[in-house]
């Protein structure tokens, strides 16, 4: 694999930091302040750092690339656009085959590469908290059964890649303020295709779980609000959000 360096800048720079707490604390702050929308925090180690459903995230030091920034216009879909945004950029710039596992988790050959985790906050001035936890640079080995053992992977295990971590998220930045531009203006519609085409769910059968429900089914198609479609026994069902996604092999 090879990492073509693109040389693109965005405004504002990243903040980066050896160790803090949680990035996306640092982004919340600058959302409440009212700091220009992208303002962003990077860091090699979090303390604090969480995941979905309350989960705790943990940070594999430089191996990892952990930020977070604050997006004021956004929707029930911007985790599913930060994850196709990031996809375009991985796939630009090296030969990887991520994939999107619905909605919003990155994955290589089924194993996960990258956990979104987008909070909305009400302040003055509502607006998004996007935290980015991926797997990039080459692991030592015990960090790297660490990361397999919970059924993760890294990019760096494809290739010898070492990439600066400010080139990255200069490139990815600019790609998300144009997919975000997008998305207020026409809607998840105009993702839809491309994010069918990256999707490592649609087309099959896997089992959707809630707190309080689990559906088993195909999953059939998407759609123009970013749901997903599942053939169940019962005939379609639309999945609008799931706390698991587990495929089901046959
Ligand atoms: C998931 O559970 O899949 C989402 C994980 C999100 C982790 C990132 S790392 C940077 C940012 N800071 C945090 O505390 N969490 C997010």
């Amino acid at each position: 694999m090879t990492w073509n360096k693109t040389k693109v800048t965005f405004e504002p720079k990243p903040q980066f930091f050896e160790e803090v707490g949680s990035t996306s604390d640092l982004a919340k702050m600058a959302g409440e302040e009212g700091k220009v929308a992208f303002s962003c925090f990077c860091a090699n180690k979090q303390t604090k750092g969480r995941g979905r459903q309350g989960r705790t995230w943990f940070t594999l030091g430089e191996e990892s690339l952990a930020f977070s920034f604050v997006v004021y216009e956004g929707s029930y879909v911007l985790p599913h656009v930060v994850s196709l945004s990031l996809v375009k950029v991985i796939r630009k710039l090296t030969s990887v085959n991520v994939k999107i596992k619905w909605p919003n988790d990155l994955v290589v050959d089924g194993k996960k590469l990258c956990g979104i985790l987008v909070e909305k906050f009400n302040s003055d001035t509502p607006f998004y908290v996007v935290g980015i936890g991926l797997n990039i640079f080459k692991p030592e080995i015990n960090k790297l059964a660490e990361l397999t053992d919970v059924g993760g992977t890294t990019l760096g295990l494809y290739d010898d890649i070492n990439p600066s971590r400010e080139d990255f998220l200069d490139a990815f930045m600019l790609q998300l303020k144009t997919d975000i531009e997008l998305l207020n203006s026409v809607g998840f519609v105009a993702f839809k295709d491309l994010y069918a085409e990256y999707s490592d769910t649609l087309g099959k059968n896997i089992v959707a779980r809630t707190q309080t429900e689990e559906t088993s089914g195909f999953a059939k198609e998407l759609t123009d609000r970013g749901s997903l479609i599942l053939e169940t026994e019962k005939g379609l069902k639309e999945i609008l959000a799931a706390e698991t996604i587990m495929e089901q092999k046959s």
